[in-house]
């Protein structure tokens, strides 16, 4: 797993307590680590009954708290302040799974073992995971425990649905390490350098029909789109995510509006960007579709020859966008893209004045290591700052690279 920024060096404090799920923090514990977080995890005796210190040692490489009364061995915290050491330190404060047991100890500020007592005493974000039965997390009594812990400031995960250990089903299960994740990013990035904005983003080809069940699109696979969909959560934006694509992870915290063609996008761009901070046009839109749509499937029986598609201009979303901007002053960045075969920085230069765009992302669709479809890009950056070249790195980089600028020019 590739390190995260928002992670790099922050203090995670991982409260695990008595849940079948308990094996899933383990996963959790590893993914931080290896994000760059430092894990301090706490285990509560009922977690214990479920995991072992020593598991979560073995993927933290840190030391693991077990026992109120007890050191956790030579690099830790001695026992009488072990509490207010792992709670001063902590950046966030993440306890998952969370038992129905836990849930109305926090709520009720009781503290009878190290989890609950450095609970009391920590200043940070507290980000809570429910998990056990459906039925148990129905019940008033842990709704209602619930709803005091969201009253004071607590993140709550809400759990996943599915099937249970028990063979029953309903909704209570701990999520799975990348959304937990998520909710941890957007919690961190809460109060980053774009909070209070709103920033849309585009991602991903558009498919234009030729009939019910063909279309033309191109290899734009839309994962540059989504790093940067994340990377403005690290950053604390709202993030509205307008994209063509099904099979990527949204980003938790983003909300997704599902198009298909040029036209929906360019209706859907134009309807957000009113309240917009910020539009990133990084979806690789069609500039032709074809001028008839045949209501029915084009059969080959029901003609002689061979058909011949007609295009048409589809409408270029960016221009709408600067004719909207010079009316209304607003989103005060417009990011674009450019993809080029030929001649990248003379036609990315044209293209930025053109478009109207305060900076222009371009990249070389030649390189079989940048652009379409891979996990990573080169890039050139233009601004009225001048040109930035970034070399081979992961779109996850680019996108933090490129959101940094962003923060920079709203500022
Ligand atoms: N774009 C747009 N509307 C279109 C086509 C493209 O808003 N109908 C946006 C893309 O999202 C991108 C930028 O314009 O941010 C540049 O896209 P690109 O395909 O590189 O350029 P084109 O405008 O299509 O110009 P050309 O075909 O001449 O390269």
């Amino acid at each position: 797993m590739e390190t995260i920024t928002l992670l790099q060096g922050k203090r995670v404090l991982l409260g695990v307590t008595g849940s079948i799920a308990a094996y899933k923090a383990v996963d959790l514990a590893s993914k931080l680590t290896q994000a760059g977080a430092l894990v301090d995890v706490i285990l509560t005796e009922g977690a214990q009954q479920f995991v072992t210190p020593l598991t979560f040692q073995g993927v933290t490489g840190r030391a693991v708290y077990a026992d109120m009364w007890q050191t956790a061995g030579d690099d830790a915290l001695p026992v009488h302040i072990a509490h207010i050491g792992l709670a001063e330190s902590a950046d966030l404060f993440v306890i998952a799974p969370a038992t129905a047991h836990t849930l109305a100890k926090l709520a009720h500020g009781m503290a009878d073992n190290l989890l609950t007592v450095t609970a009391l005493a920590a200043r940070c974000p507290l980000v809570i995971a429910p998990s056990m039965d459906g039925h148990m997390y129905q019940h008033r009594a842990v709704q209602s425990n619930l709803a005091l812990l969201i009253e004071r400031g607590a993140y709550i995960i809400e759990p996943d649905e599915g099937r249970f250990a028990s063979g029953l089903r309903g909704k209570g299960r701990l999520p799975e390490t990348p959304d937990l994740l998520g909710h941890i990013r957007r919690v961190l990035g809460a109060n980053g350098a774009l909070a209070g904005k709103r920033v849309v983003v585009t991602a991903g080809g558009t498919r234009e029909a030729i009939d019910p069940v063909r279309y033309i699109t191109n290899r734009s696979s839309g994962k540059q789109g989504y790093a940067l969909a994340q990377a403005a959560i690290d950053a604390g934006a709202e993030v509205v995510l307008i994209s063509t694509i099904q099979h990527l992870p949204v980003p938790v915290g983003v909300t997704h509006f599902l198009v298909d063609s040029a036209e929906m996008m360019h209706d859907a761009v134009l309807y957000h960007i009113q309240s917009a901070d910020a539009l990133i046009m990084a979806a690789a839109v069609a500039d032709f579709r074809p001028a008839q749509v045949s209501e029915q499937k084009i059969k080959k029986t029901s003609t002689e020859e061979t058909p011949t598609l007609h295009l048409t201009r589809t409408s270029d979303i960016l221009l709408s966008v600067k004719r909207f901007r010079e009316e209304h002053q607003r989103p005060q960045v417009v990011i674009g893209f450019a993809a080029e075969s030929q001649n990248l920085l003379e036609n990315a230069r044209s293209k930025r004045e053109r478009k109207g765009v305060d900076m222009l992302v371009a990249n070389d669709i030649n390189a079989a290591d940048a652009g379409f479809a891979v996990d990573t890009n080169r890039v050139t950056i233009l601004s009225a700052q001048g040109e930035v070249h970034i070399d081979r790195t992961s779109k996850a980089r680019i996108a933090e690279i490129i959101i940094g600028y962003l923060a920079d020019m709203l500022a």
